[in-house]
């Protein structure tokens, strides 16, 4: 079975970070959401993957490379335009084969990962097996409907008024049943080859096509409050490891993870949190759930709750919470505010 890796697409709700990096690249718990992706891919067996990527492709094969780091082969598919998940499948044809695959959304984390739902699959190979989860409002989602043994018997793509509480969340696996699927549906009212279209269509063809819910935590990561509160929950199951160093004025909990090289100097640092190679942290407050990538530096300042991407500097900030700061960003205090705000901006200033 190959694996087909989504990773094209605007990322318009995460703008203005998407406008320099790809919303895959987004780091969660100190690794691109693409690299929690590509990891549970492999913990199902599957190490042959295509990787769909758009306008930024060159910055996901710049961090992904092809794949060897992770034991895995990659293979990337330019896609022009985002034209759809559907569009994705069609132009990864060549790639695909006649192979079964798994379709995994580059943006989608499932911590507690497919491989069980991937046996599933295997050993029953129904047209398409659809990853589920139910949800308080599904009306941003994929919705399936589902009888008594979770065979699909009806989907629907972002419906106003849902006739199920079961969001597709983006795992699918396919035969290349899919194929005739995806040739035989148009564009949507939003001008997108969907998925659930081509899937629809397959049920409405008699092709058994199977739900399975996963339990677990799961993250579509297209917002700023979805990427922290994934964040937050791979945070607290990140394995505590203490590489950095720590001066003796300094306080750091057993659940803090150091990486190599990071520095400690006169600082609190709460766990669980995240502190990348080559950071340094002095005289400040760590607050929990703070992933700091690599080559930060953080002085005389207090953050909880927040990401803070590689090479960015932060200094003399008294109190940030929520934040999501991207690659080599610099915010520092001064007394009277002084803004210099991009397009697309969120700024949210303390009274
Ligand atoms: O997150 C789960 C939802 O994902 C499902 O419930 C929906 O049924 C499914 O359509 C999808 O909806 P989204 O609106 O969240 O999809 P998004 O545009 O965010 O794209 C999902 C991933 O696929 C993302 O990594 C970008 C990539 N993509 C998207 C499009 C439209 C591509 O690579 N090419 C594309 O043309």
């Amino acid at each position: 079975m190959k694996a087909l890796v989504l990773s094209g697409g605007m990322g318009t709700r995460l703008r203005p970070l998407t406008y320099s990096t790809p919303k895959q690249l987004i780091p969660v718990a100190g690794k691109a959401v693409l690299e929690h992706v590509i990891d549970n891919i492999l913990a199902a067996g599957i190490t042959e993957i295509g990787m769909v990527v758009g306008g930024q492709g060159d910055k996901i094969r710049e961090v992904i490379g092809d794949g060897g780091r992770f034991g895995a082969r990659i293979t990337y598919i330019p896609q022009a335009q985002p034209l759809g998940l559907a569009h994705c499948v069609k132009i990864s044809r060549d790639f695909l084969g006649d192979d079964d695959f798994l379709m995994y959304l580059g943006d989608n984390v499932l911590p507690e990962g497919v491989a069980d739902i991937a046996g599933s699959f295997a050993a029953h190979r129904p047209a398409a097996q659809l990853v589920v989860q139910k949800v308080a409002d599904p009306r941003a989602f994929g919705v399936a409907e589902v009888d008594a043994d979770f065979t699909v018997t009806a989907l629907a793509e972002k419906p106003d008024v849902p006739r199920s509480n079961l969001a597709l969340i983006g795992v699918y696996f396919f035969t290349p049943a899919i194929h005739t699927a995806v040739d035989a549906i148009r564009p949507s009212a939003r001008g997108e080859l969907e998925i659930t279209d081509a899937v629809q269509w397959l049920v409405a063809n008699g092709a058994p096509v199977k739900a399975s819910e996963y339990l677990g935590f799961w993250a579509d990561t297209g917002n700023v409050d979805a990427v922290l509160e994934c964040n937050r929950r791979l945070l607290d199951e990140l394995p505590p490891q203490q590489l950095g160093t720590v001066d003796a004025a300094s306080r750091v909990d057993d659940s803090v993870v150091l990486a190599a090289g990071c520095q400690v100097v006169n600082s609190r640092i709460e766990g669980p949190a995240y502190i990348g190679p080559g950071s340094v942290v002095e005289d400040s407050h760590i607050g929990r759930y703070t992933a700091i990538g690599a080559d930060c530096s953080v002085r005389h300042t207090l953050i909880e709750d927040s990401i803070v991407q590689d090479g960015s500097a932060l200094s003399d900030l008294p109190g940030l919470s929520g934040s999501l700061i991207g690659r080599t960003a610099s915010v520092s205090a001064t007394r009277r505010h002084r803004l210099i705000v991009g397009d697309d901006s969120r700024v949210e200033v303390a009274t």
